[in-house]
């Protein structure tokens, strides 16, 4: 059987380029149904590239990288956009559509070329409001939310496009703690009821977790995939990042913790 065949994204000798240069270079990576994979590694690592390649925004120089067994830049964006949906690192918002209207857009795949949405979009969107805790902003206008407030609508808009592949490029990194926490425990069950989640942390600590499996990625290339465990050890760190880090198992979560040590 071929072994990528149970993966629901898998790249393989995957490399990217960009002006002559490889941003990605011989990425192997299988991610089953069911999973929570958290992309780590240092700024410029090529994390975000990743995520644009197995989303069709870029094209391999190299290799490939499939999606239910297929090829994301072949898909029709509607298509693909009923498998997977992707919340940006970049949370501007351009245009003063209200929060609502914003989280109804990723309804929008789903709909007919001339369809209005109907109840069950309007259930989705409530659903997804309601679940990041943002409900209370439906009415106002998404340019004048704060930059936490735009990063959950965001996500609440792509929650309710309702995919089996949810990609999320650091989908925390404007939150409060308490909404940190909220939405990776809502990510984690999305996993947990058999969807499939790859999620961009700088955060290791959170990272190993709420995540199944780390991937630690450096340089363009994969350091290290697996279990947190096996990802997260101080060798590993050094390489990637040229940091010192002690890491031991969390007294009250019983998770894996990093303690980055400043350099003598
Ligand atoms: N279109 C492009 N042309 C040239 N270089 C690019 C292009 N897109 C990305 N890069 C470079 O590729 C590298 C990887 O970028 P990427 O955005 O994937 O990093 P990242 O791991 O997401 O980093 P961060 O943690 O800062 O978000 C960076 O050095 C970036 O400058
Ligand atoms: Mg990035």
């Amino acid at each position: 059987m071929d072994p990528a065949e149970d993966a629901v994204i898998a790249a393989e000798g995957l490399r990217v380029e960009a002006d002559g240069r490889a941003l990605l270079d011989g990425v192997e990576l299988r991610v089953p149904a069911g999973r929570m994979l958290g992309l780590v590694g240092p700024n410029g690592a090529g994390k975000t590239t990743l995520l644009h390649t197995i989303a069709g925004l870029r094209r391999p120089a190299g290799g490939r990288v499939t999606v239910e067994g297929r090829a994301a830049h072949d898909l029709r964006p509607r298509e693909l956009a009923r498998v997977i949906a992707h919340v940006p690192q970049e949370t501007a918002l351009a245009f003063p559509f209200t929060a609502y209207e914003v989280t109804l857009m990723g309804r929008h795949p789903r709909l007919g070329r001339f369809a209005l949405e109907g109840p069950a979009d309007h259930r989705a969107a409530e659903r997804a409001m309601a679940a990041t805790g943002t409900a209370h902003l439906a009415g106002r206008d998404v340019t004048t939310l704060s930059g936490g407030e735009r990063q959950l609508v965001l996500l609440a808009k792509a929650l309710a496009q309702d995919t089996p592949v949810l990609l999320a490029d650091e989908p925390v990194s404007a939150l409060d703690l308490r909404h940190q926490l909220g939405v990776l425990r809502l990510l984690r069950d999305r996993a947990d009821a058999g969807r499939t989640v790859l999620v961009v942390l700088h955060d290791l600590n959170l990272a190993a977790r709420y995540c199944t499996e780390l991937a630690l990625l450096a340089g363009g290339r994969l350091v290290a995939t697996g279990a947190p465990a096996h990802v997260l050890t101080p060798a590993h760190l050094d390489g990637a990042y040229g940091i010192r880090a002690m890491v031991r198992p969390d007294d009250l979560t019983g998770s894996l913790t990093v303690t980055a040590l400043e350099n003598p």
